[in-house]
């Protein structure tokens, strides 16, 4: 059975975020009873320090936190998933302090070209991005998918990225809102009326592709 470990980086509940992920996790949680859902801003996780003593020891140095216990259920996952809202184009800050952790996961070496990641652990996960955006022009996201390019390479060789965006959600359960709710809210958001239907379909499926990514990434 697959093992899904789900790192929330939301920062209110039933947020557009949370709603993505129960999609997710229902779909997954068909094919599976190992879903662990970890919310980012509950976790005690200091800030890395970058003493980088992992490059010697194989192992965060950081003691007396959530890490220990965190970073041994990231290896263990199969589908790792990190799911966050797009604050100024990147993910939330509790994702961001435990995403600075995965660096003692690899050595680095400094080269005259550039740096060489070699994971301690080779790697053979699917990564799933779940974002979240008020803007209606999904480029908002384009730097945390390039960060997730770059961490799913460096951490093994067939590691594989799967992304869900939601664009145009700029208030609490707007993912979730009916087409006459739509049409209540869009005005008081100076938003036209006339893309309510498309958005409400569009919504409708952005969950179902949650719930289906879910079940897929967890077959056997
Ligand atoms: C501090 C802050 C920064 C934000 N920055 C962006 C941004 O750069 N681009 C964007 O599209 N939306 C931005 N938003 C809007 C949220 O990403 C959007 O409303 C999202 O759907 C909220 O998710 P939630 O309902 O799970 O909290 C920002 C919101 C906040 C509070």
């Amino acid at each position: 059975m697959k093992r899904v470990l789900v790192l929330d980086g939301s920062t209110r509940k039933m947020g557009n975020t949370s709603i993505l992920l129960q999609h997710f996790i229902e779909g997954a949680e068909k094919n599976t009873n190992k879903v662990e859902h970890i919310i980012a801003k509950d976790l005690d996780i200091k800030y890395c320090n970058g003493c980088l003593r992992c490059n010697l020891v194989k192992r965060c140095a950081i003691r007396g936190d959530d890490w220990e216990d965190l970073s041994q259920k990231i290896n263990e996952a199969d589908v790792l998933v990190f799911a966050s809202p797009i604050y100024f184009h990147y993910v939330t800050a509790p994702l961001k302090n435990i995403i600075d952790r995965f660096r003692s996961f690899v050595h680095v070496q400094i080269t005259e070209t550039g740096l060489i990641h070699t994971p301690w652990n080779n790697w053979n996960k699917d990564f799933v991005l779940l974002l979240s955006m008020g803007s209606s022009d999904d480029s908002d996201a384009q730097p945390v998918i390039d960060l997730f390019d770059y961490m799913k390479e460096v951490l093994g060789d067939n590691n594989r990225l799967h992304v869900i965006k939601g664009t145009r959600l700029a208030v609490i359960k707007q993912v979730q809102k009916t087409e006459e709710e739509l049409k209540e809210l869009y005005p008081k958001l100076k938003l036209n009326r006339k893309l309510v239907r498309d958005d409400y379909n569009r919504n409708q499926k952005l969950l179902e592709e949650c719930g289906e990514l879910g079940r897929n990434l967890t077959k056997d």
